[in-house]
């Protein structure tokens, strides 16, 4: 019987490979230009750091962890998330010793036992970024502006929702009104509603039932319970974006499914991947670090996208990955030709150039085949006759047009010329 991967969890083959690849490297280019350096965290970590940071109450951390015993009878996690693994490697190793103000990002896989979906799956790859050390809100802007403008060169086209969830003062006053609220309509919200008004009642507010989301309507705003500071650091936020001309809708039910989030909290919306709205989302989170133990008063902020979800739309709205063809496909006729191209395509390649070569001595129709299967902009035609000549053949893939270019001298000289003309051709 043949073994099937597990469920949720998927391969990535070569075509998509080739998107992901291109979204890697485009956020790589981009996080490069704000100044983030990648960092490569375990995979595996102590299960205590994820309840202590994303919090226990929380349905990552009640029901989607892998967790197990390794053989030393430790209990141990796949990370769900990067932050959490990130803050650890930070305050370990003292980074902020080196450099106050730490941007990170990195990239890599992600696990957690949900329900798999369009969307969603128990494996999935974000690409993570966390700024540690600044309280200030350019620095939520800054964060945010990267995302975006990460999405706007990927060619997407999706929604940046906002809000203010707050510090752990004006939290507190607001929970207790939203814990009220949730007691004069126990009976008509939802099971999970009610369960969570005692365990984690922010969580109430994003709940898909349509139901409550009527009731909601008319719960107290997280909005009108902001204190000063944090009032104050919303509106820079918002000025902020408005000032980099980066739109956006205030969404005051929108909570995060972690409890490390403090003030600044987003999320980047679509309708089109059905109910896995988010792209990707962050905020700030200004205790985190304090909390596992790190430096006091190390604010930070951050945010994943995901790297499943836009795949998906890429593909949804059209927009394809740029070609990663081959620059030449050199297709030999006879012995002779055939060493003469395995070693011009060795030194071509040397030379940073593409090269494809058939080693199965093929007819010349399958080896053209071959060229536009790996999508090639040139072949290099030779045949015994034409290296007796001293000659061979250079194709245009694309217009069909052949010119017939002299191999004269040694391999650098025969090498050049190909060169020469490739480039000419492709311009
Ligand atoms: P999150 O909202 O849990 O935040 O996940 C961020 C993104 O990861 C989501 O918007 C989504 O694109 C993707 N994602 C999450 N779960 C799945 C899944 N099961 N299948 C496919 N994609 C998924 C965080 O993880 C925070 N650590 C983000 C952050 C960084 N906040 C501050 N810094």
């Amino acid at each position: 019987m043949k073994i099937k991967a597990l469920k949720g969890f998927k391969d990535i083959l070569p075509d998509e490979a080739r998107t992901w690849q291109w979204i890697e490297e485009t956020a790589r280019g981009i996080f490069h230009r704000f100044g983030f350096t990648e960092i490569k965290v375990p995979i595996l970590e102590k299960t205590e750091l994820f309840a202590r940071s994303i919090g226990a109450a929380t349905d990552i951390v009640e029901k989607e962890m892998y967790t197990f015993s390794d053989r030393n009878g430790d209990s141990v996690t796949m990370r769900p998330e990067g932050t959490a693994s990130v803050l650890r490697s930070y305050i370990e190793h003292g980074l902020q010793v080196q450099q106050p103000l730490q941007q990170l990002f990195t990239i890599g896989p992600m696990f957690r036992h949900e329900r798999p979906q369009k969307g969603r799956l128990r494996q999935f790859h974000q690409m993570s970024v966390e700024a540690l050390g600044s309280g200030n809100p350019r620095l939520d802007v800054e964060v945010i502006a990267m995302a975006w403008l990460l999405l706007k060169e990927l060619g997407l086209s999706v929604s940046l929702e906002i809000n203010s969830l707050g510090c752990a003062e004006c939290r507190t006053v607001f929970k207790e009104r939203l814990v009220a609220f949730l007691d004069s309509r126990r009976d008509g919200i939802c099971d999970d509603c009610r369960r969570r008004s005692t365990t984690n009642p922010l969580r109430v507010l994003d709940c898909k039932s349509e139901h409550c989301r009527e009731q909601y309507q008319e719960a107290p705003s997280i909005l009108d319970h902001l204190c000063k500071g944090c009032s104050d650091h919303f509106d820079q936020t918002r000025q902020g974006l408005t000032l980099l001309d980066i739109t956006f809708t205030v969404n005051p039910f929108m909570v995060r499914g972690l409890d490390y989030y403090t003030r600044t909290a987003f999320e980047f919306v679509t309708n089109a991947l059905g109910a896995q709205s988010a792209v990707g989302a962050g905020g700030r989170y200004d205790g985190l670090v304090e909390q596992l133990g790190g430096p006091q008063k190390t604010p930070g902020i951050g945010f994943a996208l995901g790297m499943e979800r836009l795949v998906l739309l890429l593909s949804q709205q059209g927009v394809a990955a740029p070609g990663t063809e081959c620059d030449l496909f050199v297709a030999t006729l006879g012995e002779t030709a055939s060493e003469k191209g395995f070693v011009i395509s060795q030194h071509l390649r040397a030379k940073g150039l593409r090269v494809s070569i058939d080693h199965e001595g093929r007819s010349l129709k399958s080896q053209m085949k071959q060229a536009n299967r790996v999508n090639a902009r040139c072949a290099l035609i030779m045949g015994d006759d034409e290296i007796a000549r001293s000659e061979a053949i250079l194709r245009d893939m694309a217009t069909k047009e052949q010119v017939v270019i002299p191999l004269k001298g040694g391999l650098e000289e025969w090498c050049a010329g190909i060169i020469n003309i490739i480039n000419d051709t492709t311009k």
